[in-house]
């Protein structure tokens, strides 16, 4: 970790001003609601570029949440140095995605246990194969049990993350990722996850299904709401 470089260029937090345990939304507005609704003894840590970074307290732990923006290259930004600058530990996204298999229902929560990508960020390591972007057994196996003990619908699985939201190919069902298991597709978690290995650190992706692919089934925002909601209570309990 080289403290040396903070404030960096995307994220203008002191040291120590970021807990080792942060919870990444793609809308920094989202972090905002996290922040002001779940959290106690709220400071701000970021407003750069509006990527809205806060600290607080929950159930007496320190956590942290900030936006991440949309894809690899602006979650690549972020969890590196959140990683490599301020010493986070454990990089946990919640997020949105688009069911691909028919088991994966709206509003259903996904962990994403393994991420294939249609990024080329995991080629910049320029590693002799392919890696395999996965998420940390530790989060893993703690945030299923938070959702069992819920009584949450979840699945546990491969994703994809995507380059393109307006893919002319999807859906390709049958076909494609689906064929090999994957379960529902989104646009950022292989860049966390490569980066995590990279530097050290545990990541893990929590979903809700937003839409399907297969049905063109979508939720409305009411519904993305309470969802998302659940997946947050999952995703805090990490703390
Ligand atoms: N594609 C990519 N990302 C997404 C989607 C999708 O269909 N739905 C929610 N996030």
């Amino acid at each position: 970790m080289s403290e040396s470089k903070i404030p960096t260029p995307h994220i203008g937090a002191g040291k120590g001003e970021i807990a080792q345990t942060i919870l990444l939304p793609g809308d920094p507005l989202r972090a905002k609601y996290i922040a002001d609704n779940f959290l106690t003894d709220v400071t701000q840590f970021n407003a750069t570029r509006n990527m809205l970074g806060f600290t607080g307290q929950y159930k007496g732990r320190p956590v942290s949440v900030m936006g991440t923006g949309m894809g690899c290259p602006s979650m690549g930004i972020y969890s590196y140095e959140l990683i490599h600058f301020y010493g986070c530990k454990n990089l946990i996204r919640i997020g949105t995605a688009g069911a691909m298999r028919p088991e994966v229902k709206v509003r259903d929560i996904v962990f994403g246990m393994g991420a294939c990508t249609t990024s080329n960020y995991v080629k910049q390591f320029r590693l002799p194969g392919d890696y395999s972007c996965v998420c940390s057994y530790e989060l893993l196996s703690r945030a299923v049990k938070a959702a069992e003990d819920r009584g949450l619908s979840y699945h546990v699985g491969n994703i994809l993350s995507s380059d393109m939201f307006y893919d002319p190919d999807i859906p390709a069902v049958g076909t494609s990722w689906d064929r090999m298991g994957v379960l529902a597709v989104e646009m950022e978690s292989a860049a966390l996850y490569s980066n995590a290995a990279y530097g050290g650190a545990n990541a893990l992706c929590i979903l809700t299904i937003s839409d399907s692919l297969i049905t063109g089934e979508a939720t409305t925002a009411q519904e993305r709401q309470t969802s998302f909601t659940s997946m947050m209570e999952v995703a805090l309990e990490l703390a």
